[in-house]
């Protein structure tokens, strides 16, 4: 018989020893309750390895998933514990947060890395002792569920720079599942072309063995998420079979592989839009997205954008 764990496992598609053993692992911790953070790159497949997890989990419950980046101190609260009527102005009716919802299945946090000090202490009450209380509560409520969550930058380097509480991530990864890059399994670039080719264009079309090989040569600074677009827009430009010069042409229409990837990114508009409003003014548009400034300064550098009379040596030396 075939179970939604088996669909969700074979969604992660490569036969590297890396997937398989991935594979194995995802299987082998989901049947347990141990909390699972998922490390890897952007594009890597972090999100697919956490629905895998709870489907193989067999759980009742559902899959409930956030974002830690998108919230800022106060909306983490009401998001994850809800409130009661009253409140607070507005609260005009008791509203269930996300653990409630998890409750006898999955919680997915992803991006944990982005959480604020005040959000980490709130998370790990939470998670240590199951017990949260809604906003403008009298009593505590209690959940059990299942933790997955997913990071792509080093926890460890955080936890030294005192940027994330060392206990929090002890209490996050009962088990470690390290996603590769793209990079690390080029033997699963043509497999995964061939299929995104199929599912993006709705067709059968064939890959020729030399534009497969040159894939596979390639480096792949967005992993998954990159190839599966650029085989969307290869398929648009082929008829029946996906040829080298078709394959030359869509890579020459794309620009340098990892300015797309930033500008594909909705949070770097966000911040890019937000910083341009302040003239450039780091601290009221970290007010304004409601984030702390060393937060900005790193996303800042991880999507490059640079201020326009700041070199990045002074950026680099404030998230030190
Ligand atoms: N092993 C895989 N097999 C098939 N598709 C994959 C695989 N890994 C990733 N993908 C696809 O690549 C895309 C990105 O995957 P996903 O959203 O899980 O990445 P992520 O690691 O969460 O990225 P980010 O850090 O940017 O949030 C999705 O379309 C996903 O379906
Ligand atoms: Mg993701």
């Amino acid at each position: 018989m075939t179970t939604a764990g088996d669909v969700a496992l074979s969604a992660l598609i490569g036969e590297s020893v890396v997937m398989r053993e991935m594979r194995d692992l995802i299987q082998a911790v989901a049947r347990t309750p141990l909390p699972v953070l998922v490390l890897g790159p952007t594009g890597s497949g972090k999100e697919l390895v956490a629905r895998a997890i709870h489907a193989a989990s067999a759980s009742q419950g559902s899959l409930v998933c956030f974002n830690a980046a998108a919230l800022t101190d106060s909306m983490f609260e009401d998001t994850l514990f809800g409130h009661v009527r009253g409140a607070f102005t507005g609260a005009v009716s008791d509203h269930t947060g996300l653990l409630a919802e998890a409750d006898g299945g999955t919680l997915f946090a992803d991006e944990v890395a982005s959480m604020s000090i005040v959000a980490q202490a709130k998370m790990l009450r939470a998670i240590e002792t199951g017990e949260y209380r809604a906003v403008g509560a009298q009593r505590d409520k209690r959940s059990r569920f299942r933790l997955v969550s997913a990071a792509n930058d080093d926890m460890r380097l955080l936890v030294t720079e005192k940027r994330f509480r060392s206990d929090l991530l002890h209490r996050l990864a009962g088990v470690v599942i390290e996603v590769p890059s793209l990079a690390e399994r080029r033997g699963d670039i043509p497999a995964l072309a061939r299929h995104y080719l199929t599912l993006e264009s709705g067709r059968d079309l064939t890959l020729d063995d030399d534009a497969a090989a040159l894939l596979a040569q390639r480096h792949w600074p967005g992993n998954v998420r990159e190839l599966r677009h650029l085989m969307a827009l290869v398929a648009a430009l082929s008829d029946t079979r996906v040829t080298m010069v078709a394959l030359r042409r869509a890579l020459s229409l794309r620009l340098e592989s990892e300015i797309v990837l930033a500008i594909e990114m909705p949070e770097r508009r966000e911040l890019s839009d937000a910083l341009e409003r302040h003239g450039w003014d780091t601290e009221s548009a970290a007010d304004e997205l409601g984030i702390h400034r060393t937060t900005l300064y790193r996303r800042m550098k991880r999507y490059r954008l640079t201020p326009p009379a700041l070199a990045s040596h002074m950026y680099d030396a404030a998230t030190q």
